[in-house]
Protein backbone atom coordinates (compact mmCIF):
# COMPACT_ATOMS: atom_id res chain seq x y z
CA UNK A 1 0.00 0.00 0.00
CA UNK A 2 1.43 3.55 -0.54
CA UNK A 3 1.22 6.65 0.94
CA UNK A 4 0.84 9.93 -1.15
CA UNK A 5 1.85 13.66 -0.03
CA UNK A 6 -0.76 16.36 -1.42
CA UNK A 7 1.20 19.45 -0.66
CA UNK A 8 -1.23 22.47 -0.46
CA UNK A 9 -0.17 25.81 -2.03
CA UNK A 10 -2.42 27.82 -0.14
CA UNK A 11 0.98 29.51 1.69
CA UNK A 12 2.87 29.14 -1.07
CA UNK A 13 3.51 32.77 -3.44
CA UNK A 14 0.53 33.28 -5.02
CA UNK A 15 2.57 35.04 -7.50
CA UNK A 16 4.89 32.46 -8.67
CA UNK A 17 2.75 29.30 -8.24
CA UNK A 18 4.31 27.34 -11.42
CA UNK A 19 7.73 27.88 -9.79
CA UNK A 20 6.20 27.14 -6.40
CA UNK A 21 5.17 23.81 -7.72
CA UNK A 22 8.70 23.35 -8.87
CA UNK A 23 10.10 23.24 -5.79
CA UNK A 24 8.15 20.18 -4.41
CA UNK A 25 9.29 17.76 -7.03
CA UNK A 26 8.54 14.54 -4.84
CA UNK A 27 5.01 15.68 -4.65
CA UNK A 28 2.26 13.07 -5.81
CA UNK A 29 -0.25 15.73 -6.24
CA UNK A 30 -0.86 19.72 -5.84
CA UNK A 31 -3.62 20.38 -3.41
CA UNK A 32 -5.10 23.31 -4.40
CA UNK A 33 -7.61 25.25 -2.20
CA UNK A 34 -10.08 26.79 -3.77
CA UNK A 35 -12.41 29.57 -1.29
CA UNK A 36 -15.18 31.18 -2.09
CA UNK A 37 -15.88 33.44 0.49
CA UNK A 38 -19.78 31.88 1.33
CA UNK A 39 -18.49 28.08 2.44
CA UNK A 40 -15.45 29.28 4.57
CA UNK A 41 -14.92 33.16 5.50
CA UNK A 42 -11.83 33.55 3.17
CA UNK A 43 -11.29 33.89 -0.79
CA UNK A 44 -8.18 32.38 -2.76
CA UNK A 45 -8.32 30.75 -6.26
CA UNK A 46 -10.89 29.96 -8.89
CA UNK A 47 -10.80 28.15 -12.19
CA UNK A 48 -8.95 30.32 -14.39
CA UNK A 49 -5.62 29.86 -12.09
CA UNK A 50 -6.10 26.25 -12.22
CA UNK A 51 -6.46 26.05 -16.02
CA UNK A 52 -3.38 28.03 -16.25
CA UNK A 53 -1.40 26.09 -13.66
CA UNK A 54 -2.58 22.88 -15.51
CA UNK A 55 -0.92 24.30 -18.53
CA UNK A 56 2.03 24.72 -16.86
CA UNK A 57 3.23 22.23 -14.70
CA UNK A 58 2.54 17.92 -15.38
CA UNK A 59 2.04 17.45 -11.12
CA UNK A 60 -1.03 15.76 -11.02
CA UNK A 61 -4.05 18.37 -9.75
CA UNK A 62 -5.37 17.93 -6.46
CA UNK A 63 -8.96 20.45 -6.24
CA UNK A 64 -10.38 20.73 -2.91
CA UNK A 65 -13.48 23.10 -3.34
CA UNK A 66 -14.44 24.61 -0.56
CA UNK A 67 -17.22 26.60 -1.99
CA UNK A 68 -21.19 26.56 -1.97
CA UNK A 69 -22.77 25.18 -4.84
CA UNK A 70 -20.46 22.45 -6.08
CA UNK A 71 -22.93 20.79 -7.95
CA UNK A 72 -22.75 23.94 -10.39
CA UNK A 73 -18.85 24.46 -10.02
CA UNK A 74 -16.74 21.34 -9.61
CA UNK A 75 -17.49 19.72 -13.19
CA UNK A 76 -15.60 22.69 -14.85
CA UNK A 77 -12.62 22.02 -12.93
CA UNK A 78 -12.54 18.05 -14.29
CA UNK A 79 -12.99 19.50 -17.69
CA UNK A 80 -10.01 21.32 -16.91
CA UNK A 81 -7.61 18.54 -16.62
CA UNK A 82 -7.47 18.40 -12.74
CA UNK A 83 -7.00 14.70 -11.80
CA UNK A 84 -9.06 14.76 -8.56
CA UNK A 85 -11.89 16.91 -7.53
CA UNK A 86 -13.14 17.23 -4.20
CA UNK A 87 -16.40 18.43 -2.94
CA UNK A 88 -17.81 19.16 0.42
CA UNK A 89 -20.92 16.98 1.39
CA UNK A 90 -21.99 19.72 3.51
CA UNK A 91 -22.32 22.05 0.30
CA UNK A 92 -23.24 19.42 -2.27
CA UNK A 93 -27.15 19.28 -2.93
CA UNK A 94 -26.94 15.76 -4.88
CA UNK A 95 -23.86 14.60 -3.77
CA UNK A 96 -24.07 10.97 -5.87
CA UNK A 97 -25.51 12.81 -9.07
CA UNK A 98 -21.76 15.15 -8.98
CA UNK A 99 -20.07 12.07 -8.20
CA UNK A 100 -20.71 10.44 -11.15
CA UNK A 101 -20.56 13.39 -13.46
CA UNK A 102 -16.81 14.16 -12.27
CA UNK A 103 -15.86 10.18 -12.51
CA UNK A 104 -17.69 10.21 -16.06
CA UNK A 105 -15.40 13.51 -17.07
CA UNK A 106 -12.32 11.28 -15.93
CA UNK A 107 -11.40 12.99 -13.00
CA UNK A 108 -11.24 10.81 -9.60
CA UNK A 109 -13.90 12.37 -7.51
CA UNK A 110 -13.55 13.26 -3.39
CA UNK A 111 -16.07 14.28 -0.81
CA UNK A 112 -15.08 16.26 1.93
CA UNK A 113 -16.35 16.51 5.50
CA UNK A 114 -15.82 19.24 8.24
CA UNK A 115 -14.81 18.07 11.64
CA UNK A 116 -18.17 18.22 13.06
CA UNK A 117 -19.53 16.15 10.46
CA UNK A 118 -20.49 12.60 11.35
CA UNK A 119 -18.50 9.89 9.09
CA UNK A 120 -22.16 8.86 8.89
CA UNK A 121 -22.67 11.34 6.13
CA UNK A 122 -20.25 9.43 3.86
CA UNK A 123 -21.04 5.87 3.94
CA UNK A 124 -23.52 5.64 0.85
CA UNK A 125 -21.33 7.26 -0.99
CA UNK A 126 -18.23 5.21 -0.55
CA UNK A 127 -19.12 3.05 -3.72
CA UNK A 128 -19.49 6.54 -5.56
CA UNK A 129 -15.95 8.35 -4.65
CA UNK A 130 -12.21 7.65 -5.10
CA UNK A 131 -11.21 9.60 -2.28
CA UNK A 132 -13.07 10.96 1.16
CA UNK A 133 -10.96 13.92 2.72
CA UNK A 134 -11.21 14.28 6.53
CA UNK A 135 -10.55 17.67 7.38
CA UNK A 136 -8.53 17.76 10.33
CA UNK A 137 -9.37 21.28 10.77
CA UNK A 138 -11.99 23.65 10.44
CA UNK A 139 -11.32 24.55 7.09
CA UNK A 140 -10.43 28.33 5.54
CA UNK A 141 -7.18 28.96 6.52
CA UNK A 142 -3.71 26.91 6.40
CA UNK A 143 -1.35 27.15 9.76
CA UNK A 144 -4.24 26.43 12.03
CA UNK A 145 -3.77 23.89 14.46
CA UNK A 146 -4.32 19.89 14.06
CA UNK A 147 -7.57 18.27 15.17
CA UNK A 148 -6.90 15.13 17.02
CA UNK A 149 -10.57 14.23 17.61
CA UNK A 150 -10.78 13.85 13.98
CA UNK A 151 -8.07 10.77 14.71
CA UNK A 152 -11.28 8.19 15.23
CA UNK A 153 -13.24 9.48 12.27
CA UNK A 154 -9.97 8.59 10.40
CA UNK A 155 -10.24 5.04 12.18
CA UNK A 156 -13.87 4.77 11.36
CA UNK A 157 -13.90 5.11 7.58
CA UNK A 158 -10.72 3.05 7.18
CA UNK A 159 -13.07 0.14 8.81
CA UNK A 160 -15.58 0.79 6.27
CA UNK A 161 -13.56 1.21 3.49
CA UNK A 162 -11.83 -2.26 4.51
CA UNK A 163 -15.34 -3.97 4.59
CA UNK A 164 -16.69 -3.04 1.87
CA UNK A 165 -13.32 -4.33 -0.33
CA UNK A 166 -13.45 -0.66 -1.49
CA UNK A 167 -9.79 1.27 -3.10
CA UNK A 168 -11.32 4.70 -1.76
CA UNK A 169 -8.28 7.16 -0.40
CA UNK A 170 -8.86 8.44 2.49
CA UNK A 171 -7.09 11.74 2.90
CA UNK A 172 -6.56 14.13 6.02
CA UNK A 173 -6.14 17.85 5.35
CA UNK A 174 -4.94 20.71 8.10
CA UNK A 175 -1.83 20.89 10.49
CA UNK A 176 -0.17 18.09 9.10
CA UNK A 177 3.32 18.15 10.02
CA UNK A 178 6.37 15.37 11.41
CA UNK A 179 4.63 16.06 14.82
CA UNK A 180 0.77 14.50 13.18
CA UNK A 181 1.22 12.49 9.71
CA UNK A 182 2.07 8.86 11.93
CA UNK A 183 -0.97 9.21 14.27
CA UNK A 184 -3.18 9.97 10.89
CA UNK A 185 -1.28 7.13 9.18
CA UNK A 186 -1.65 4.65 12.04
CA UNK A 187 -5.32 5.53 12.04
CA UNK A 188 -5.75 4.48 8.25
CA UNK A 189 -4.81 7.86 6.20
CA UNK A 190 -3.19 7.24 3.29
CA UNK A 191 -3.35 10.80 1.62
CA UNK A 192 -1.63 13.57 3.22
CA UNK A 193 -1.94 17.41 2.81
CA UNK A 194 0.62 19.60 4.11
CA UNK A 195 0.96 23.35 3.54
CA UNK A 196 2.64 25.08 5.88
CA UNK A 197 4.95 22.39 7.30
CA UNK A 198 5.95 21.82 3.47
CA UNK A 199 6.02 25.53 2.24
CA UNK A 200 7.80 27.35 5.66
CA UNK A 201 10.44 24.17 5.69
CA UNK A 202 14.09 25.53 4.65
CA UNK A 203 13.50 22.66 1.46
CA UNK A 204 10.23 22.34 0.99
CA UNK A 205 10.96 18.93 -1.27
CA UNK A 206 12.63 16.99 1.24
CA UNK A 207 10.09 18.01 3.90
CA UNK A 208 8.24 15.86 1.03
CA UNK A 209 10.08 12.92 1.66
CA UNK A 210 10.49 13.17 5.30
CA UNK A 211 6.34 13.14 5.83
CA UNK A 212 6.22 10.23 3.19
CA UNK A 213 8.36 8.28 4.81
CA UNK A 214 7.12 8.84 8.23
CA UNK A 215 3.23 8.03 6.80
CA UNK A 216 4.67 5.02 5.18
CA UNK A 217 5.91 3.83 8.09
CA UNK A 218 2.96 4.33 10.37
CA UNK A 219 0.68 3.20 7.83
CA UNK A 220 2.54 -0.24 7.53
CA UNK A 221 3.06 -0.51 11.61
CA UNK A 222 -0.98 -0.39 12.24
CA UNK A 223 -1.25 -2.87 8.81
CA UNK A 224 -3.41 -1.30 7.10
C1 LIG B 1 -7.47 24.64 4.89
C2 LIG B 1 -7.03 24.03 3.60
C3 LIG B 1 -5.76 23.30 3.71
C4 LIG B 1 -4.59 24.14 4.14
C5 LIG B 1 -3.70 23.28 4.95
O1 LIG B 1 -8.79 24.99 4.86
O2 LIG B 1 -7.99 23.13 3.10
O3 LIG B 1 -5.45 22.56 2.54
O4 LIG B 1 -3.86 24.69 3.09
O5 LIG B 1 -2.70 24.05 5.49
P1 LIG B 1 -1.82 23.55 6.73
O6 LIG B 1 -1.13 22.28 6.30
O7 LIG B 1 -0.91 24.67 7.00
O8 LIG B 1 -2.78 23.28 7.87
ZN1 LIG C 1 -7.35 21.76 1.46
Amino acid sequence: MTVRITPSILNADLANLAAEVGRIPSADFVHVDVMDNHFVPNLTIGLPVVESLRASVSTPLDIHLMIAEPDRWAPGYAEAGAESVTFHVEAAHAPVRLARELRAKGTRAGVALNPGTPVEMVGPLLGEVDMVLLMTVEPGFGGQKFLDLVLPKIAAVRKQVTAAGLAVWIQVDGGVSVETVERCAEAGADTFVAGSAVYRADDPDAMVRELSSLAAAGFARCGH
